[in-house]
């Protein structure tokens, strides 16, 4: 039974006015600055960022652009992905990873992903090679902000001479088991600066990140329409400039993003250890081989940053523990309720139901819960007790 005093308490999935409050009198001074200047295309503002991602993403190169679906769209362009070629990724992501593939023209080549941790599943991308001929490139997403088997993507890539752009949207300083931040491995990192991603903007924002000095270049004229010098255009690019504004605070939000980080791991093993004692176990095992019908995320060793601390629930009672936990005042994600291989969009590349049963059967059952820093102690065990209660319930 739920106590009164908890029954008041409200959870958004994300209170971005809580973060903002912390630190208004740092983004406040900056963002006058800019408008001052009146310098918002290009200028000090972006390099200092650039600059200052680079060094955090352990990249040589940083390329500000207008969001991260442009980010992947760039990448690809950079690395000579056109029409008739074809991209390998995981089917269990954000639409853009495979839109920004078809809006080249090339063809998205979607592939299952691993059940526990929700990333590729290196078994699935060696397959595909098997009927591809004409891969350029794989795509692995860092799912939720937790690190894909890079060592398994790379050496895939390598063996079949393909380039690797780590999708890295959720992913902002995310480390893979050798402690080694994500998107500094493969020929390129995307990331995305979308006001609900840990280091999120005032608007859309993005930027690519590369060691390789040649496709540093090339992104960065690809961003402003493929020119240089001035008004000489020697390929077609597009006009996907991150504007002063945005880098100002991003610059500022930057400086927090550790702190946010930690806080967000902290509220993530509290929700773990929450879930262990009443009856659950982690997304290793299937949600419905015992104990509480409920599975925690899994983790592997690295750095999880927790853009999203998401649970599995039974298939048949998702959607009825999400209306639940809307009724009691605690906002939930579903992320996603629908694969991209059965995106009516991509109907055309013929992939039949039950194909890549892994990201079907995640499409089902996966429920977010709140997981921001500024969570209070009584927010998250309202959220804890209440989803424990509530699939008790239904179960
Ligand atoms: C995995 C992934 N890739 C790409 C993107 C695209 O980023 P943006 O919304 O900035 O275009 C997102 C954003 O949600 C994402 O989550």
């Amino acid at each position: 039974m739920l106590t009164a005093q908890a029954t008041d308490i409200n959870v958004p999935l994300l209170d971005l006015k809580a973060q903002y409050a912390t630190i208004r009198d740092e983004i406040e001074p900056v963002v006058h600055e800019v408008i001052e200047s009146q310098y918002f295309i290009g200028g000090p503002k972006i390099d200092q960022l650039e600059k200052e991602i680079a060094a955090y993403c352990s990249c040589k190169h940083a390329i500000g652009c207008a969001n991260g679906s442009d980010a992947i769209v760039l990448a690809l362009q950079a690395m000579g992905v056109g029409p008739g070629d074809e991209v390998i990724l995981p089917t269990y992501t954000f639409f853009a990873t495979a839109g920004s593939v078809s809006r080249l023209g090339a063809r998205p080549i979607m592939v299952d992903i691993d059940p526990a941790t929700y990333n590729i599943c290196p078994k699935s991308l060696e397959e595909a090679f098997g009927c591809c001929k004409k891969v350029k490139a794989i795509i692995p997403v860092h799912l939720f902000g937790q690190a894909a088997d890079l060592d398994s993507v790379l050496a895939i890539a390598t063996n079949h001479k393909v380039a690797v752009i780590e999708d890295c949207a959720q992913a902002i300083g995310t480390e893979d088991h050798r402690g080694v931040r994500v998107g500094s491995r493969g020929d390129i990192g995307t990331y995305s600066f979308f006001p609900s991603k840990n280091l999120g903007g005032f608007g859309d924002g993005g930027i690519v990140a590369t060691n390789n000095d040649e496709l540093g270049a090339c992104m960065k004229r690809l961003r402003n329409h493929g020119m240089e010098p001035k008004y000489f255009h020697k390929e077609i690019g597009m006009n996907s400039r991150l504007d002063a504004l945005q880098a100002a605070v991003l610059s500022v939000k930057l400086r927090h993003l550790d702190a946010w980080g930690a806080a967000r791991q902290k509220n993530a093993a509290w929700y773990d250890t929450f879930f262990k004692d009443a009856g659950a176990t982690d997304s290793r095992t299937a949600v419905d081989a015992g104990g509480l019908a409920l599975r925690y995320p899994a983790l592997n060793k690295g750095r999880h940053i927790y853009n999203q601390y998401v649970v599995r629930v039974a298939g048949a009672i998702r959607d009825q523990v999400r209306d639940e936990m809307t009724k009691r005042k605690i906002g939930t994600e579903i992320y996603y309720p629908l694969s991209l291989h059965q995106q009516e969009c991509y109907a055309n590349l013929g992939y039949r139901a039950g194909v890549f049963p892994h990201a079907e059967r995640a499409a089902k059952e996966t429920i977010a819960l709140p997981i921001f820093g500024e969570l209070t102690a009584a927010q998250r065990t309202h959220v804890a007790q209440t989803l424990v209660e509530i699939v008790r319930k239904l179960s």
